[in-house]
């Protein structure tokens, strides 16, 4: 147990102290292959419940001890508190790592903090705004939104949701055949060949393209996704939608900003096999000429808060402020505006994020209607619950399995 924790203390220092992320902290990081799965697991947790955990540290500790030491208290308050491991293993261990670090002085401290964590349950806030904000550890700013937004029940269901099964996307053949042969727990999504399976472990298959894996809330968009001749997909990597979409368009043109992530697209596609998707490296903010009034369909699957899917990444409960999301919102309205320009007359504009904002996703869409007369909303619908926004649908991480939204916007054709 020593080992996971040293190792969970390697990948978290990464994230704490040099501001990675936490998936690429956890690829950088050689650990041992067969405790791979709980050293994820308590990392994912710590950060998802950072801000608790915190709270629970000013509870017990006057002083704010240094970055190293709160690190490892994390670690082992998350052990006992949210995997309900024994406590004198786990303060064992703690106070070992401590001095495997070279701060030996620090152990009779560690072990005092522990052992008082362990004797007594620490109360939430009493406040009901502060203990929302501590028992899902989700920034102040993004609480008070949640409510203005859904009111306090919702809001609460919204930020208690959590992820943790997969959902695969069979291009070809027989899903559930497949599935039923694993003897996998599985249930069927209102999406063709798309399944939600319970403890679903990656297999071989996965690189041979015979499933793949994606959101149902992005099934959903791809879904709602009316074919044609050519699509444009304005930010596209990794290339969930492209991929998909390009079984309903001869031609798919796969835009996305970062280099290295353009790399994902062409990854992806070659797993499952698509050839008609063209790449390429632009800034879909700026104008290509060669694009405009060229296209069937342009969707503007635009950088979000990703807060609507923030419990398979707890990096955005952290790393995310109101300024962040201010010029996000100009970014998007910029991404949005442009490539606009790109679509045919009597062509199809869509709008889709991960989020669950008003301002990322229904406002942007009503500002980009008012300036630009030439385009109107189409109704959407989903079989995926909704809820019905002025200018899309909204999926909610309680109902659907994440929060996304999505609109639908067509281009007049001139009298
Ligand atoms: C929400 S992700 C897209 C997910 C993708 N559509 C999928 O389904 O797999 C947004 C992507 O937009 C890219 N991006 C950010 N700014 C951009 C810009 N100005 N132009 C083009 N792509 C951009 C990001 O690098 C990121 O890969």
């Amino acid at each position: 147990m020593l080992t996971v924790f040293y190792d969970c203390y390697t990948v978290l220092s990464k994230v704490y102290s040099e501001g990675a992320y936490l998936k690429q902290a956890l690829t950088e990081t050689p650990v041992e292959e067969k405790n791979r799965p709980l050293i994820s697991k308590t990392c994912y947790g710590v950060l998802d419940n950072d801000a608790a955990l915190s709270y629970f540290l000013s509870r017990l500790s006057a002083k704010n001890p240094k970055a190293a030491v709160r690190t490892v208290l994390k670690i082992a308050m998350y052990h006992i508190r949210y995997l309900h491991k024994r406590p004198y293993a786990v303060i064992d261990n703690a106070v070992e790592l401590v001095k495997k670090l070279g701060k030996g002085g620090v152990s009779g401290y560690v072990n005092a903090v522990l052992r008082r964590f362990s004797e007594r349950e620490i109360p939430l806030p009493e406040d009901p705004f502060e203990r929302l904000c501590v028992q899902y550890s989700f920034p102040p700013f993004a609480v008070r939104r949640l409510i203005g937004e859904y009111g306090k029940e919702r809001a609460e269901k919204i930020m208690a949701a959590k992820g943790g099964d997969s959902t695969l996307v069979f291009y070809d053949g027989d899903g559930e055949g497949y599935l039923s042969a694993l003897r996998a727990d599985y249930a069927k999504t209102p999406f063709e060949n798309t399944f939600i399976v319970k403890n679903f472990l990656r297999n071989g298959d996965y690189d041979k393209g015979v499933y793949t894996f994606q959101n149902v809330g992005s099934a959903a968009i791809c879904a709602a996704v009316e074919g044609g001749e050519r699509l444009l997909d304005a930010c596209a990597a990794p290339g969930g939608k492209s991929v998909s979409l390009s079984r309903k368009f001869r031609e798919v043109v796969a835009c996305e900003l970062h280099e290295h992530r353009a790399g994902l697209i062409a990854a992806y596609a070659e797993r499952m096999r698509r050839e008609n998707i063209e790449i390429v490296v632009t800034d879909s903010a700026k104008p290509e000429k060669r694009f405009f009034g060229a296209v069937d369909a342009v969707l503007c699957d635009v950088p979000c808060s990703g807060f609507g899917v923030a419990f398979e990444n707890p990096d955005i409960k952290r790393n995310k402020d109101e300024n962040a999301l201010k010029e996000l919102v100009f970014l998007q309205r910029a991404i949005l505006q442009n490539c606009a320009r790109y679509v045919k007359e009597g062509g199809a504009l869509y709008y889709s994020t991960c989020s669950f904002f008003g301002e990322e996703n229904s406002d942007n869409v009503e500002d980009f209607l008012k300036n630009n007369p030439e385009f109107e909303l189409c109704a959407a619908d989903s079989p995926l619950e909704h809820e019905t926004k002025k200018c899309g649908l909204q999926f909610l991480p309680d109902t659907a399995g994440g929060g996304f939204f999505f609109a639908k916007m067509r281009k007049k054709r001139l009298p």
